[in-house]
């Protein structure tokens, strides 16, 4: 399995975080519409032990899923985890009764929400914690520089060691880096849905990762003729296209589909080695264009 090194351009914390660029979104794993346990506890358990069976060690996670729910099955199936193993979360979103995604990023809510993720999790440091922002419709503008600066005091404790951003405009992306380095922008992106194209080229020259969410399409999953051509074509699944497609699209690239299904994670890292010709890239380039 291919391995993306980020080095860290100076910070507080220098040195390498090394994860497999094929790395498991584990929101999928909570209950419907992201709400409450799992149907099936015993499952879900296993897919997260079969992602790390399979090489992966990079799990994308957040206590907003279930709420809670996510980050206490990671700890009750991984823990203790392996040295390898890097565990990114994110903090700057709530859950309400109806299942929405209420912004929490005062500074006393980011404060609670690290040291719920670190207890969940039974972590003392958390590898990567990117700040939320914008709402379930996507990025608004506007200034981060509060709340993340309150991350970078509580980098400063000790109990963060990398610090990211999600769901963030260019604008955003920028001035959390004149505050403080980070080293992953993670935003929706997929074969269909391109609006980062500028900002992934501009991060891979910095060596800032970008980790897309919804690789796959997320609660709708991705369907276009010409990606099920492609993969009729390879023999191959159109899942399996998309995220060889993303592999290719950029080498700071690293993925995190999520799935609730041992077959499906087994069938996408499979797909992960695929190889695609310069006409398959042509054909699919087109579908987001
Ligand atoms: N920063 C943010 O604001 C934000 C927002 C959303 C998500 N995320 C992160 O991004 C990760 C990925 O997003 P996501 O899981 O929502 O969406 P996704 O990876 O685009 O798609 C997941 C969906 O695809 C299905 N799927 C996966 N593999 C499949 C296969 N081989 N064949 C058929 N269907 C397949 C899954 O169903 P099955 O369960 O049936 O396989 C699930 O419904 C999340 O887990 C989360 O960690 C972050």
């Amino acid at each position: 399995m291919s391995t993306l090194s980020i080095s860290l351009p100076g910070g507080i914390w220098t040195g390498d975080l090394t994860v497999t660029r094929f790395g498991y979104g584990a929101m999928q794993l909570a209950g419907p519409g992201v709400m409450g346990p799992p149907a099936d506890h015993d499952g879900a358990l296993a897919v997260l032990r079969e992602a790390v069976d399979l090489g992966i060690t990079h799990i994308d996670t957040a206590d907003a899923y279930g709420p809670r729910v996510t980050n206490q099955l990671i700890r009750e199936a991984l823990h203790p985890y392996a040295d390898s193993l890097h565990i990114v979360t994110k903090v700057g979103a709530t859950r309400d009764e109806q299942g929405g995604w209420p912004p929490a990023r005062r500074p006393e809510d980011l404060r609670r929400a690290v040291h719920e993720n670190l207890e969940n999790l039974g972590l003392e440091t958390l590898d990567v914690v990117n700040l939320r922002l914008g709402d379930a419709q996507g990025p608004r503008p506007g200034s981060l520089a509060e709340a993340f600066e309150t991350l970078v005091d509580l980098q400063r404790q000790g109990l963060i060691r990398h610090l990211g951003v999600s769901n963030a405009t260019a604008e955003q992306v920028a001035e959390a880096r004149s505050i403080a380095p980070i080293v992953c922008v993670q935003n929706m992106y997929n074969l269909a849905h391109r609006h980062d194209d500028e900002l992934i080229d501009e991060l891979a020259e910095q060596g800032i990762a970008y980790v897309p969410f919804f690789p796959l399409g997320g609660f709708s999953p991705l369907q276009s003729s010409a990606l099920s051509a492609v993969a009729a074509r390879l023999r191959a699944t159109p899942m399996s296209v998309a995220l060889a497609w993303l592999l290719r699209r950029s080498p700071n690239i690293l993925l995190i589909p999520g799935t609730s299904s041992v077959a499906h994670l087994r069938e996408n890292v499979g797909g992960a080695g695929l190889s695609l010709s310069d006409e398959d890239l042509a054909e699919l380039d087109k579908i987001g264009r």
